[in-house]
């Protein structure tokens, strides 16, 4: 098991994709910032353990840990039964969920039903392109990002995108998407999730440092800094 005293004899790579503000997403001068990687730095200081961030496509990250090129992924991912068949999970850090974004002048669309047939964005390699292509009819079309999918709704090239909710809010709410709107009724709960490689000897050094600020209270500064300012 994990010990207070194991610290790893390197620079722990720590993999994310950063075009999900207020997650992670990069800065004017190109720095990473947002929630999780405050939230990942915090984690190692309080388990005591240096990191380094990389940036990856969303869908090559769980590659590149099977692959062991990196050690670890803090990239909201959501913690999902066919996930953890290659990768491990850390304890959940956020609730969130997928919600249908669409235009605001759109009267038609209410729900997950009246996706049928319809253009559907999302960012791939994500649960929101999972939930997309169960839907009967529709036409998925993937993008490398989710400010991407967004766009392209924006543009009024597709009917909806289908992405976690507090990313889609977050980007109305600050003013960087316009005629846009959210139905508020969320398709799935998740919980997202620390990724490391399957017996990796830095998951529960992770679970440490995450157990520690959730109880020391810096995690809420963190939570509160980019979800209640
Ligand atoms: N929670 C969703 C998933 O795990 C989307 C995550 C997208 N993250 C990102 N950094 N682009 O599939």
């Amino acid at each position: 098991g994990c010990s207070e005293n194991y610290r790893p004899n390197k620079v722990l790579q720590v993999a994310t994709e950063p075009t999900f503000p207020p997650f992670e997403f990069q800065g004017q001068g190109g720095e990473l910032e947002g929630f999780s990687i405050d939230l990942m730095r915090a984690i190692a200081t309080a388990a005591n353990f240096q990191i380094e961030f990389q940036s990856l496509p969303f869908d090559g990250i769980i590659p590149a840990l099977q692959a062991k090129t990196i050690d670890g992924a803090i990239s909201s991912m959501t913690i999902t039964a066919e996930r953890a068949k290659t990768v491990a999970f850390s304890r959940p850090y956020f609730k969130a969920g997928l919600a249908i974004a669409i235009r605001t002048d759109n009267q038609n669309i209410k729900g997950f039903n009246s996706l049928q047939n319809k253009k559907i964005a999302v960012q791939m390699g994500t649960t929101g392109a999972q939930k997309a292509k169960s839907v009967i009819g529709a036409e998925v079309r993937s993008f490398d990002s989710a400010p991407l999918a967004l766009q392209e709704l924006q543009n009024g090239n597709v009917d909806a995108v289908i992405n976690d909710a507090p990313a889609s809010l977050y980007a109305i709410n600050t003013g960087n998407l316009q005629g846009i709107k959210i139905i508020q009724q969320l398709l799935t709960e998740e919980f997202y999730g620390i990724a490391t490689a399957r017996n990796s000897p830095y998951l529960s050094l992770i679970n440490l440092g995450l157990s520690k600020i959730l109880k020391n209270g810096n995690y809420q500064q963190i939570y509160q800094k980019w979800f209640k300012s």
